[in-house]
């Protein structure tokens, strides 16, 4: 049997189906295009018969995507084939993918239907799909609580109608991976014809088992799983693309996927910020904490050997490194690492001072960023970086052009710069830019509340393209105008501080 495993991507139509998070077909375009670059086999793009706007997606969808395979829903319904056969004419590569429920739940009380009815509507909506394309798959949706009799017949008969695809959803997220396992083993051992197709699976998040489920299947003999980026999709989500590939990659090397892996990070944040949708911090793989480390037992090993406590590369799902978060918990080893990346050299006298004094401030402090730990470095050992510091700010806005007036200080002498912009931030940073002589191009920007309530801290991280150089900043304040001057001028400090002197 082959061990390579399809990725069918369903991050624009079961993701897109997460509350909040629609797409403009423009949008549906750009995340296409990012996930035929990551490698993905199948692209879902949409329900064509849903509504007008996601008709136009699939078909912009199928217009663009040169290398993956298109795929289109259609319930087994004469009018939403047609739909999705129409919306997929001009792709490269085109699949249609219909489904009906085949659980005693959903015939009797959703579908209103005999199982008669359902097998000869599943069989008619796989041959009607054949007239639009030669590859048609196939889902019994809640096939994991359906009677195993009823589905072998009906795959054996949409397999006779010409599916090639036959899928297996977990839709409500109730299965758990021996069953799935067991299910998908049997399915292939006793459905007459299963040799012809590939079979698939599509596990759904309900009791956090997708990804679990998911690598099951794979190893009961399903070559396709259905997944999103980042795991988004109806109610707790859908199986997360980058969990499966990782899982996969690290503990079943035998399976294939055709996902570069360096390109998951990207697409991570390219799918949160055109949803809206963030990726929570622990997030296994993409989640901001999930290469970072903050007790100092941890950090003392990463720092020693990254595999004491790193089963991944940073590196190869697309991260530049594995971050030693500076807290209440770290230790010597830690804080000497980050004052050496930041161009200090530190005796053991001199640790051990700003360790004690590094402690005081972490205790005082939630987060401890870079600046916090230069200026302590400087207070204790002299010289002055040469970066500018923020002296003050004013920002007007409203419905004209919003104003913004920066001064900032530098070798103790001020500068003052004033910029219009698109908002208060994109004013604000002109004006800095102004100062500077640089003129910087923000690549990411996120803010993030990081205490509660209405006086809550914004935290804000960015990153910066000055002149080619990629730098990033970081900062939190109450006002998230000032949190973007102060990560701005930390990211910028980087680029015109390169000369700090080395302790
Ligand atoms: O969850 C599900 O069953 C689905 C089907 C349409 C495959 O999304
Ligand atoms: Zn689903």
């Amino acid at each position: 049997m082959s061990e390579r495993v399809e990725i069918f991507d369903t991050t624009l139509r079961d993701g897109e189906q997460s509350p909040g998070a629609s797409l403009t077909s423009e949008q549906k375009v750009i995340i296409a295009r990012q996930l035929d670059v990551l490698g993905v086999d199948i692209i879902e793009a949409g329900f064509p018969v849903s509504s007008q706007e996601d008709f136009r997606s699939v078909r912009a969808v199928a217009e663009s995507v040169k290398r993956a395979t298109v795929c289109g829903l259609a319930r087994a319904l004469e009018k939403d084939i047609t739909a999705a056969g129409k919306a997929l004419k001009r792709a490269s590569r085109k699949r249609i993918h219909t489904f009906i429920a085949t659980s005693p739940v959903h015939m009797k009380y959703k579908l209103r239907m005999s199982r008669e009815e359902v097998l000869a509507n599943a069989v008619r909506a796989v041959k009607l799909a054949g007239k639009y394309c030669g590859e048609v798959e196939f889902s019994c949706e809640d096939a994991s609580r359906s009677e195993r009799k009823f589905l072998v017949k009906i795959i054996e008969e949409v397999i006779k109608a010409g599916a090639k695809i036959i899928n297996i959803p977990d839709t409500v997220g109730y299965s758990y991976p021996s069953e799935m396992e067991d299910l998908v083993r049997f399915l292939i051992e006793n459905v007459r014809g299963s040799e012809k197709v590939i079979f698939s699976v599509h596990c759904h998040n309900d009791l956090g088992l997708a990804t679990a489920n998911s690598i099951s299947s794979v190893l009961a003999g399903a070559r396709q799983v259905e997944c999103t980026i980042n795991g988004i999709g109806e109610r707790a989500g859908n199986a997360a693309m980058e969990e499966i590939v990782m899982a996969l990659k690290v503990r079943f090397p035998q399976f294939k996927t055709g996902i570069n892996t360096k390109q998951i990070f990207r697409t991570s944040r390219l799918v949160s910020n055109l949803t809206g949708v963030f990726v929570q911090q622990n997030k296994a793989i993409v989640g901001k904490n999930a290469f970072a480390h903050e007790s100092g037992i941890h950090q003392d090993g990463v720092i020693k050997k990254a595999q004491t406590y790193e089963i991944i590369k940073p590196q190869d799902v697309g991260i530049s490194g594995s971050t030693l978060v500076l807290g209440k918990h770290s230790g010597r080893a830690a804080l000497l690492k980050r004052a050496r990346d930041l161009g200090f050299k530190l005796s053991q006298r001199q640790l051990n001072k700003v360790f004690a004094e590094f402690k005081r401030l972490a205790d005082k402090k939630k987060n401890v960023y870079d600046d916090d730990i230069v200026a302590l470095l400087e207070k204790d050992f002299g010289g002055r970086s040469s970066g500018y510091e923020l002296e003050s700010f004013e920002v007007v806005t409203g419905k004209l052009n919003p104003i913004a007036l920066v001064k900032l200080k530098k070798a103790g002498k001020i500068f003052t710069g004033t910029a219009t912009g698109d908002g208060p931030v994109d004013s604000a940073l002109k004006a800095i830019d102004s100062i500077s002589g640089k003129s910087g191009k923000l690549l990411d920007y996120f803010v993030n509340a990081i205490t509660k309530g209405k006086d809550a801290q914004g935290e804000v991280r960015l990153t910066v393209q000055f002149n080619g150089e990629k730098v990033s900043g970081i900062s939190s304040s109450t006002d998230i105008i000032e949190a973007s001057i102060l990560a701005y001028i930390s990211a910028l400090n980087k680029v015109v501080g390169a000369g700090r002197k080395k302790k």
